[in-house]
C-alpha cells in the first residue's frame, strides 16, 4: 500500500511570465507564487517590473507569455474585472476613495442594501455591514464618517474594507507605506497580521527592507524583469537582499561627507500662519542640509509651501543674502534661485502627458530660449544630462513620464529640480519610492550641491535618512519648531519623542 500525499494547492502560482513593451522589455519569464496566509514581499529596483507583475495579476496588463494559476486552476483575465472576480484585490498608491461618500458608502460602492421598488438605501443595515467589516480588520472609525476628512491611512483602511467586504483572498499593496507616519505604518502591519490569520494571502511591495523583515514570509527580488531569486525572510539578511537588487554590494548607504558650512543663505524671522503655523524661525547656511521632522500634520509642510511662496503668511520675514526679500509666488521663489520637490510629484511635480525631456526642462526654459526659439538641441542636451547623472531609466528621451515606473517619474522630479540651477532646496521626502541603489546616488548629489555652496532644506519621514543626512535637525510639532538637535546628539528615540509630546 502506498500513501499518497495530498497537497492543498496554491494560492496562487504565476509561471513564466513575460511582457514587452516598446522597447523595454518588462518581465522575462519571471515566476512568483503565494500561499494561504502568507505575505509574499516583492523587491526590486525602479524599473525592475514589480508593478508589471501585479498589473498582469490585477487584469490591468495582458502578458505576452506564461500562466496564471489561481488555487490550482489556471485563468486567464481580460479586465481588472475578471481578476476582481477570482478574488484578487489591489490597493494602488493613488487610493480611489469617493471623498464626498461616507465611509459606509465608500465600502459597498455599486452594492447599497436598497428597499425594493423604491430603490432608497437601508442607512441603518449599510452602518452596520460596514461595521461589521471594519470589526474584522479590528479598526475603529464611524462608518457614517465623510471619507473626505479622513487621513490618507484611514482612506487607506477604507479600501482594505472594501477588498474584504468582496471576501478577497489575495490582497496586493503596492508602496502602501510610502504616505504613512510610522504609526499608521504600524496601524497597517497590525491589519495585515490579521488578514493573515484569516489565510489572505499578501503581496507586499516597497523600497524600505526594515518592512519588509519586519512583515513578510518570503521575499522575492526581481532586477531589470529578470526573476533574481525567493528566499525566506527568517533565513535572509538586508546586504544579501541589496546585493540581490542592485547586482553588487553597496558598501556605504549614506555618503555624507564633511562639507565646509558657509553663510546664511535663508533666514526664517517669526513666520505666522493664524491656526497652522506659529513663531517659524530658523536659518539654513550654504553647505548645510537642514532637517525639519515632525508627525504627519504637524505643520512641515505649511512651512515650506510658506517659504516657497505657495501659501500666503500673515506675518513674518524671509531673508536671503542678509537682504529682506518677498517671495509670494513660486515664481519669485525661483528667481531667488530656490527650488522645490513637492510631496505629491503626480499632482504638482510632473506633466504626465509630456515626455521625459520636457519635464525635466520645463522650469528652466525661461534660459532656453522661448517659444520657438526653444533650443531644442540645448534642451535635449541637458535632460540626456540628467538622465544619465540621476540613472533614469527610459526608453528615450522623447517617451512620455506616464508610462515609466513610479521610481523613474520621481527621480524626473528630482532632476526637475537639480535643473533649476538653484542655491535654495527645499527636498520633500527626496527618496520615496526610490530603491535603495538610486537613493545612495540621490544622497551622493546632495552632498555635490552642498559642496557648490547649496543650502538644502529636507522633509523626510525616515528616520535613518535624517539621522544619516541632515546636520541640524528641527522638530516641528502643532504649527511650532519645538526642538533643534545637532547631528551628534541626535537618536531615533530623541526625535521619536520630541516629535510626540
Ligand atoms: N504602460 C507602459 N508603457 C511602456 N513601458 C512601461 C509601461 N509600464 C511599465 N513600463 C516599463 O516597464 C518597466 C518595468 O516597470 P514597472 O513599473 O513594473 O517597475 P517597478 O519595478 O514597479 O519600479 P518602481 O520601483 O520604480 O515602481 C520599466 O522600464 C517601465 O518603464
Ligand atoms: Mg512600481
Amino acid at each position: 500500500m502506498h500513501m499518497e500525499f495530498v497537497m492543498a494547492d496554491r494560492l496562487l502560482e504565476m509561471k513564466n511570465i513575460s511582457k514587452r513593451f516598446p522597447g523595454v522589455l518588462a518581465l522575462g519569464g519571471v515566476s512568483f507564487d503565494l500561499e494561504e496566509g502568507e505575505a509574499h514581499g516583492l523587491l526590486g529596483e525602479n524599473g525592475a517590473g514589480k508593478s508589471t507583475l501585479i498589473k498582469i495579476l490585477a487584469g490591468d496588463y495582458t502578458k505576452d507569455e506564461g500562466e496564471v494559476i489561481i488555487s490550482g486552476e489556471e485563468v486567464e483575465f481580460h479586465s481588472p474585472s475578471d481578476s476582481q472576480d477570482m478574488g484578487i484585490s489591489v490597493i494602488y498608491q493613488e487610493l480611489n476613495t469617493l471623498d464626498t461618500l461616507s465611509v459606509a458608502e465608500n465600502i459597498f460602492v455599486g452594492n447599497l442594501p436598497k428597499r425594493p421598488g423604491l430603490g432608497t438605501v437601508y442607512w441603518k443595515t449599510l452602518n452596520r455591514n460596514a461595521k461589521t467589516v471594519l470589526d474584522r480588520m479590528l479598526v475603529d472609525i464611524n462608518p457614517k464618517k465623510i471619507v473626505g476628512d479622513l487621513t490618507v491611512h484611514e482612506k487607506q483602511i477604507i479600501e482594505i474594507a472594501k477588498a474584504i467586504y468582496k471576501d478577497a483572498k489575495i490582497l496586493v499593496m503596492d508602496e502602501p507605506t510610502a504616505a504613512l507616519g510610522e504609526k499608521d505604518t504600524a496601524s497597517l502591519f497590525n491589519i495585515i497580521r490579521s488578514l493573515k490569520l484569516q489565510g489572505v494571502g499578501v503581496i507586499y511591495i516597497s523600497h524600505r527592507l526594515k518592512e519588509i523583515f519586519e512583515i513578510t514570509d518570503r521575499v522575492t527580488v526581481l532586477r531589470d524583469g529578470r526573476l533574481i531569486g525567493t528566499e525566506n525572510t527568517g533565513e535572509t539578511e538586508k546586504e544579501k537582499l541589496i546585493t540581490m537588487m542592485v547586482g553588487r554590494e553597496l558598501k556605504d548607504m549614506y555618503p555624507k561627507r564633511e562639507v565646509p558650512i558657509g553663510e546664511t543663505l535663508i533666514e526664517v524671522k517669526g513666520l505666522n500662519i493664524k491656526g497652522i503655523l506659529e513663531d517659524i524661525s530658523f536659518q539654513v547656511r550654504s553647505g548645510e542640509i537642514v532637517g525639519l521632522f515632525g508627525l504627519l500634520g504637524s505643520g512641515r509642510q505649511n512651512i515650506v509651501r510658506a517659504l516657497y511662496g505657495i501659501d500666503e503668511f500673515e506675518s513674518g520675514e524671509v531673508h536671503i543674502d542678509g537682504k529682506p526679500v518677498i517671495v509670494d509666488t513660486p515664481a519669485t521663489a525661483l528667481k531667488r534661485e530656490m527650488g522645490f520637490m513637492p510631496i505629491d510629484r503626480k499632482l504638482e511635480g510632473l506633466t504626465l502627458t509630456l515626455s521625459v525631456s520636457n519635464n525635466i526642462t520645463m522650469a528652466n526654459i525661461d534660459n532656453l530660449g522661448t517659444g520657438p526659439l526653444i533650443d531644442r538641441e540645448l534642451e535635449r542636451k541637458d535632460a540626456q544630462k540628467w538622465v544619465t547623472d540621476v540613472k533614469i531609466k527610459t526608453p528615450s528621451l522623447e517617451t512620455d513620464v506616464n508610462s515609466l515606473s513610479g521610481g523613474n517619474q520621481q527621480k524626473i522630479v528630482l532632476a526637475k529640480l537639480l535643473e533649476t540651477g538653484s542655491r535654495i532646496f527645499i527636498m520633500n521626502e527626496p527618496t520615496r519610492g526610490i530603491d535603495v541603489g538610486a537613493k545612495v546616488d540621490i544622497y551622493q548629489m546632495m552632498e555635490n550641491l552642498c559642496e557648490n555652496g547649496a543650502g538644502i532644506i529636507m522633509i523626510s519621514s525616515e528616520l535613518p535618512e535624517m539621522l544619516a543626512m541632515a546636520d541640524r535637525i528641527l522638530i516641528v510639532s502643532k504649527g511650532k519648531i519645538t526642538a533643534e538637535f545637532g547631528r551628534e546628539e541626535a537618536t531615533q528615540e530623541k526625535l521619536l519623542h520630541a516629535a510626540t509630546i
